[in-house]
């Protein structure tokens, strides 16, 4: 594996941008549940690092729970529509208020299948938390009640987001260096 040195393009939104966003965030959500159940869903592994942030900056009481789901393989980077869940929640969501908290949102197929999913098991409520909306690849429209940033249309790494499942850890969005850039199978 190379040094992330070599595989950074850009910076495309840097630490402290993150933190100021995602503590707006925290402070809406705080507000918008205060006197709810609130319970976070995070979805694995890509989400694993905006929940942390997130539920630091959130000032009410809340649970969490992790689930994960299999959309994008490793070395392909097109979403199928077609989601199965590797790894299922420990708690029930049923007369809960479920937040499911993401990374990001790209066609929308992972999102509106995993919706569709977490309906079924009739939560109170159940609305969408993603940091990163690429809004202009969207091709199924999913309702999104909080997002911290929309981008453009690029391959991005970096704060829970990997690159052939590396590169998690940066504390930044970065793109690929151009030598890098593989095009969406
Ligand atoms: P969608 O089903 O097309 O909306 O894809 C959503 C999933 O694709 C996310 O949960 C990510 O795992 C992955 N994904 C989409 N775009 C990127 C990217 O630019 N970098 C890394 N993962 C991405
Ligand atoms: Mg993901």
């Amino acid at each position: 594996m190379q040094d992330y040195h070599e595989i950074v393009g850009d910076i495309l939104i840097d630490e402290d941008t993150l933190k100021n966003r995602i503590t707006e965030l925290g402070a809406q959500i705080s507000h918008d549940y205060r006197g709810h159940d609130l319970h976070l869903v995070c979805i694995l592994r890509g989400g694993v690092v905006f929940l942390a942030d997130l539920m630091r900056t959130i000032t009410i009481p809340h649970t969490l729970d992790f689930m994960a789901i299999s959309s994008y393989g490793v070395g392909t980077r097109k979403s199928t529509g077609q989601i199965r869940i590797t790894m299922d929640l420990i708690t029930a969501i049923q007369d809960r208020d479920v937040l499911l908290v993401e990374d990001i949102i790209d066609s929308g197929y992972t999102l509106k299948a995993t919706l569709e999913l977490l309906k079924a098991r009739h939560p109170k409520s159940l609305h969408v938390c993603v940091l990163l909306d690429k809004a202009e690849r969207r091709e199924v429209e999913v309702p999104l009640r909080y997002c911290g940033f929309v981008i453009p249309d690029k391959y991005i790494f970096g704060y829970g987001l990997d690159v052939d499942e590396y590169y998690r850890n940066l504390p930044f969005i970065a793109t690929l260096a151009p030598d890098h850039y593989k095009p969406p199978e």
